[in-house]
């Protein structure tokens, strides 16, 4: 019996649970489950990270002190998982005693050997990231996180440094000497360039804001809050029991995205290091996957198109959308999210593929074996049977190894193949004709070799689709699967015969969708089309006044509205476009370090002074636009009417520039 620890990221409050989110966390879930098939003690762990300058930020502008906002965002997360099928053992908060207290002792270790150093720090942050920035990564112009497309801030403070110099030989030795710590490989080639490259040493440590874990030797200082997130990790198993999963004696697998990688694969590691853990006792795996996007955009609040998984779930059943993340998307790579694709592949792998199996096989023994298990003599077995057999050996294999190797997509796809295997063998067997011809022996060893692939696939599945596998093994008159520690149930072996055994049929497993009801459930599904963000317009699109007065859009929720920046800004400097009749080039403050520039289709009703020191109405978090050679627009200001007389959204009496509307 091993012991299998699991973790996802934990999620910044900030934002609600979306598909990005749920994708990692179902893929935690569905290994977990393998593994618990397969005999291991396992533990799950997620949670929320809800220190930090970005969550500070954004309870404040919704005027709630952080610790209520992190409240009501976490309860989200935590309430979430389980309706997609997903039982957590712990779902850890940063803002939890124990974490804290942990952190604590985590910090003072590392400051006692003497990593942790007080001196002056100057550099680039980006709130987006809670991340540092050399000049070389930033987008031009503006200054531009390349991630979240924002102007990052000049950050100059005292600060605690972490000494990650002093760590970059013993990590690249580490690396060495366990070539699977960071997976996939290419990701493993690119941290190996990073850290042979060179590591500055680290701030850890910030005093502009407060909300954080504060700094034991120096409370003026809360902690740079990844040092407090990835100890999360470790503090969530405490000092007792639980820390058997941690290694040597349990093996812990991080799932992280790709853009969180460099933390978990040099920065986590250097921590324990720095605080007195063996080689030994580091995490087994980094996992970096992909992102999912919509339309080639990876899903986030800030881009706006994030899908909802609970509406995906309460409409498909969580099931559909579980198998449909794991299987579509190879794991490690980005994939496109596509509704019309996951109802391709739900009428094609489970409805036509093992629903119908099912469906086949159990019809047949409705008619043909009195609803019951027939039995069968393996000796009399006919060269289809020794070819099912072949298909059977390899499929369960090569799904075991799949999901021992993190690629649940390999698992699935060799799952679905022995539901394909299955199926072609009813088709060459054909029991309906041996039935005619009276060879009863033969139609009782055809049932019943179908009846117990299903169930191996009933096992099969069970990591993807735990609902599904019950209905599955209720229709074929078995209970639920029960893994049991240190009992390795994965189907290694053909099921044995049930001779007897009554079947309980209860209909389609997985019905079909016709091209009508897909349809209409397409139509119920994909969210309305906002423009994609780079296509965006920057300028107010005047509204045609019958499109003004048409009837108003879909209702919105609040989280759907609170998704939108919309701040105040003072209007500084404003020029004509040259050769762009419509276009005016604004810089406008909203309360950054810098102005933006903000290009807007005005000309035609404003001369470019009459507009220098209005307060205007700025959509702040639109994705950056191009107008060529170089002129990029940072947001959009709101207007009405039109291009010729327009009527600009402004702002009366004194609020700041920066301020949000709400
Ligand atoms: N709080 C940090 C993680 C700290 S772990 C010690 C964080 N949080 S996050 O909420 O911004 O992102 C969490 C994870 O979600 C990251 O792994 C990120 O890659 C992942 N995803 C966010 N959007 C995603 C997609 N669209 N697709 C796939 N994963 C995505 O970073």
């Amino acid at each position: 019996m091993g012991r299998f620890y699991v973790t996802t990221p934990i999620y910044y409050v900030n934002d609600v649970p979306h598909l990005g989110t749920a994708y990692t966390t179902i893929i935690a879930d569905a290994l977990r489950r393998y593994h618990l098939l397969a005999g291991d003690e396992t533990f799950m762990l997620t949670g929320t990270d809800e220190h930090g300058q970005k969550i500070e930020e954004v309870a404040r502008e919704q005027g709630l002190d952080p610790k209520t906002f992190c409240d009501r965002i976490s309860t989200r997360f935590r309430e979430a998982w389980p309706k997609l099928d997903v039982a957590y053992d712990r779902f850890i908060r940063t803002t939890d005693d124990d974490h804290e207290a942990f952190v604590k002792e985590l910090w003072k270790k590392i400051e006692e050997k003497g990593d942790l150093y007080e001196a002056d720090y100057e550099d680039w942050y980006c709130v987006g990231c809670e991340s540092y920035k050399t000049e070389k990564e930033l987008e031009q112009p503006g200054n531009l996180c390349p991630l979240h497309k924002r102007p990052v801030e000049r950050v100059k403070e005292r600060t605690y440094f972490f000494r990650l110099s002093k760590w970059e030989k013993p990590l690249l030795e580490f690396y060495e000497r366990h070539p699977h710590f960071i997976q996939p490989e290419t990701r493993r080639n690119e941290v190996l360039s990073f850290v042979r490259s060179g590591l500055r040493d680290l701030s850890c440590s910030r005093t502009s804001f407060t909300w954080g874990i504060p700094v034991p030797s120096n409370p003026k200082h809360v902690m740079y809050v990844w040092f407090d997130a990835l100890a999360n990790y470790r503090s969530a198993l405490g000092h007792g029991d639980l820390t058997r999963f941690w290694p040597p004696s349990g093996r812990v697998v991080h799932l992280v995205g790709k853009d969180i990688l460099r933390f978990h694969a040099v920065y986590w590691p250097a921590f324990l290091l720095a605080a007195g853990y063996r080689e030994e006792e580091l995490p087994d795996v980094v996992y970096a996957h992909g992102f999912l996007t919509i339309d080639g955009q990876k899903m986030s609040k800030s881009l706006r198109n994030a899908v909802d998984p609970l509406r995906l779930a309460q409409e498909l059943g969580p099931d559909v959308l579980r198998y449909h993340l794991l299987r579509a998307v190879a794991f490690g790579q980005d994939g496109d999210f596509d509704h019309a694709a996951l109802l391709e592949r739900y009428n094609a792998d489970l409805g036509k593929n093992i629903g119908n199996l099912l469906s086949r096989v159990l019809g047949l023994c409705t008619k043909m074996t009195d609803g019951k298990h027939p039995d069968d003599d393996p000796s009399t077995d006919g060269p289809v049977e020794a070819e099912l057999g072949e298909a059977y050996r390899s499929c369960v294999a090569a799904a075991r190894t799949a999901w021992e190797d993190l690629a649940p997509h390999v698992a699935l796809e060799q799952t679905f193949k022995l539901s394909s295997a299955a199926n072609a063998y009813v088709d060459r067997a054909a029991p309906w004709t041996e039935a005619k011809n009276g060879n009863t022996a033969r139609v009782a060893k055809i049932l019943s070799r179908l009846l117990r692939v299903l169930e191996a696939l009933s096992v099969m599945i069970w990591p993807a689709m735990p609902k599904k596998s019950d209905e599955m093994r209720a229709q074929l008159g078995l209970s639920p699967v029960h893994p049991g520690l240190g009992v390795d149930v994965w189907p290694v072996e053909m099921p044995q015969v049930r001779a007897g055994l009554a079947l309980a049929p209860s209909g389609p497993l997985f019905p079909t969708f016709d091209d009508k009801a897909q349809a209409k459930l397409l139509e119920k599904l994909v969210p309305p089309k906002e423009p994609a963000p780079s296509a965006a317009p920057a300028a107010p699109a005047p509204l045609a006044p019958e499109a003004a007065a048409a009837a108003t859009s879909p209702m919105i929720g609040y989280d759907d509205f609170a998704r939108i920046d919309l701040r105040v800004g003072l209007v500084k400097t404003c020029e004509k476009v040259p050769k762009k009749d419509k276009l005016l080039r604004l810089t406008v403050d909203v309360g950054e370090p810098e102005p933006r520039i903000i290009v807007a289709g005005l000309a035609l009703t404003f001369a470019p002074e009459q507009l220098v020191g209005r307060k205007v109405v700025v959509v702040a978090n639109l994705a950056p636009r191009e107008f060529g050679k170089g002129l990029v627009s940072h947001g959009m200001l709101l207007a009405t009417g039109p291009s010729e007389k327009l009527i600009l959204a402004t702002v009366d009496g004194d609020a700041a520039p920066g301020s949000r509307l709400k």
